[in-house]
């Protein structure tokens, strides 16, 4: 079932264009690479970044397919299907997707699939659902470019969590006024001899206690929340000697 959607979704990659719903003539036809197909998939991006509330936002690659159903009272109701890359943005990230770097083929990019409604009315856009599937690039895409670059690991692995915690602590050590914590690990790779690292990114946020604070009463220091704890939250990046 999985393979048949897979080949489905590459028949209409190749045959990028519009067609007509059988049962719901549109009045009219756009391409996927014309302005107003990429307005629209930009409309759906953000509100697809805005409530992905996990990982690394993601920018737009290309729009897949393009229909326009007949126009009801309430506008044209557009269907499109998107292509997603990983950014480096964490989702706390402030800084807008456009200005956020794609993730390296060597990093193994969690790429996005997401099929969306959206609506056309008085000119614009509104996003009416979304769903979306992810999948890390394969092996045989990474190792193609790059024969040792090891993939990526499952975030409970105990060697991913052990680096988060010694970076968490090197943090606050040197880090005298606020305490951080863990909030979120967001990627890790395992790299086997002769290296023996393990690189991680995590995201961390500032809780209510000082150093001091945290080192007489741990348990009572919770992270920061409401307006402006969006500020407290940092991402960092790690490696670690695993041997
Ligand atoms: C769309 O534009 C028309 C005419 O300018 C206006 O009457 C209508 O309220 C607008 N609809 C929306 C949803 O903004
Ligand atoms: C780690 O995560 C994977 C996938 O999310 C899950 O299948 C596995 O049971 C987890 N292992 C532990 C020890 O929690
Ligand atoms: C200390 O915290 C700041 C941000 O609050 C961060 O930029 C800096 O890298 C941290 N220093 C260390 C050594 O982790
Ligand atoms: C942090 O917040 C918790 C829960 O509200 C509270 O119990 C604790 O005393 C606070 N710690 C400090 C140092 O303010």
């Amino acid at each position: 079932m999985k393979l048949l959607l897979l080949s489905l979704l590459l028949a209409e990659s190749l045959l990028c264009t519009a067609f007509l719903v059988a049962t719901k003539p549109s009045s009219r036809i756009i391409n996927c690479d014309d302005p107003e197909a990429h307005e629209a998939a930009l409309e759906a991006l953000h509100y697809i970044n805005a409530h992905h509330h996990h990982g690394y936002k993601h920018a737009l690659n290309r729009v897949e397919n393009v229909n326009i159903l007949s126009e009801t009272a309430n506008g044209e109701i557009m269907l499109m299907e998107l292509d997603l890359l990983e950014t480096k943005c964490p989702w706390v990230s402030p800084t807008p997707v456009e200005s956020c770097p794609v993730r390296p083929i060597i990093e193994q990019a969690v790429e996005g699939d997401c099929k969306v409604k959206l609506q056309k009315q008085n000119g614009s856009f509104t996003v009416l659902g979304v769903r979306c599937k992810s999948e890390p690039d394969s092996a045989e895409n990474i190792h193609k470019v790059c024969t040792t670059c090891p993939l990526l690991a499952l975030l409970n692995n105990t060697q991913v969590t052990h680096a988060v915690d010694q970076a968490l602590l090197h943090f606050n050590r040197d880090n005298s006024t606020v305490f951080y914590r863990l909030h979120e690990i967001g990627r890790a790779q395992i790299q086997g001899a002769p290296e023996n690292r393990v690189s991680v990114e995590f995201i961390i946020a500032a809780s209510n206690c000082s150093i001091e604070e945290a080192n007489s009463a741990l348990d009572s220091c919770v992270v920061l929340t409401g307006d402006g704890a969006g500020q407290g939250q940092i991402s960092h990046k790690a490696t670690y000697a695993t041997a």
